[in-house]
């Protein structure tokens, strides 16, 4: 059985109702965290359940539970779904009035969460991705998990169209991220990646990735790279939720490094996995 929470009711997925009037569904209104669950586990849950409520109030928006409670729904869902591997998605958005851009005096966060049985893209940390360049569209506050996506969408879709896996945004000639990730270049064994400031969103997984490296003894260094920069990376690789670690083997027409995932990536790679197991 699959369900879905809908503010404090969980319920029969094909049961819920969302008002057409609601701000997350006219304008984007909201925030959303994506977590994975690993062999029945949420992973990293505090660190998501903290991003959740920092993205919430960045907007103004209130979260209707304290973090306690919220974490006790989200458990809870798990174990209704019965969810093994794979991830939760939940939103939170400023809820139902009628429409005008200003924030409405009266209205109550509508918050929906549900399950998703997904696999660990196992063949992609073997073999590493194509990806292509994209110019960075989005807005100046991409430190917030918002709902607004369509700068991702179509950096997506243009990965999509390419055949590639993923798209690596870029502001003038400066590298931000991923569409739906963070991305890192190694020279030398030194990891460079964009600073977690209002233009990249700091990733759990990203994180994760710093405690690894601290582990294994390879240095980060947050320093934004240029495009030209990453393009002669000895390696690159980018992370999130979903991916974990996933080398990157090839952007546009240019291969990194010999076209095969590199060692420092590789070195993250099973710290990390050790972490998921
Ligand atoms: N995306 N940067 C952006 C723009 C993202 O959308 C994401 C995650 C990340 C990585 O964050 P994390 O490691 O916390 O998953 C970085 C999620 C998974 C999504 O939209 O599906």
């Amino acid at each position: 059985m699959t369900h879905i929470w809908v503010n404090d009711q969980l319920m029969n997925r094909n049961e819920a109702k969302i008002d057409a009037e609601d701000r997350g569904y006219q304008f984007g209104d909201g925030v959303y965290e994506v977590i994975k669950v690993y062999k029945g586990n949420l992973f990293e849950m505090e660190a998501h359940i903290n991003r959740f409520y920092r993205s919430a109030d960045e907007l103004r928006i209130i979260i209707p539970y304290t973090k306690d409670v919220l974490h006790k729904m989200v458990y809870d869902l798990v174990e209704a779904d019965q969810l093994n591997t794979g991830h939760v998605y939940m939103q939170v958005t400023r809820g139902v009035a009628e429409r005008q851009h200003y924030f409405p005096d009266e209205a109550s966060a509508t918050f929906t969460a549900y399950t998703q049985v997904s696999d660990r893209p196992v063949e992609q940390f073997e073999q590493g991705v194509k990806t292509v360049l994209y110019d960075d569209i989005r807005w100046l506050r991409c430190d917030i998990k918002s709902l607004n996506l369509l700068g991702a969408v179509l950096a997506k879709q243009a990965a999509h169209e390419a055949d590639c896996a993923e798209a690596i945004l870029h502001r003038e000639d400066i590298v931000t991220e991923g569409s739906s990730s963070n991305v890192y270049g190694v020279k030398n064994g030194i990891v460079y990646t964009h600073p977690a400031n209002n233009l990249i969103l700091k990733g759990i997984t990203r994180d994760v990735v710093f405690r690894c490296a601290k582990e294994q003894g390879i240095e980060i260094v947050e320093e934004a790279m240029t495009v030209e920069e990453l393009l002669t990376m000895d390696e690159v690789f980018f992370t999130s939720t979903g991916a974990e670690v996933s080398p990157i083997i090839q952007i546009n027409d240019t291969i990194i490094g010999d076209g095969e995932p590199g060692e420092t990536t590789r070195k993250l790679q099973q710290a990390f996995e050790a972490k998921v197991q």
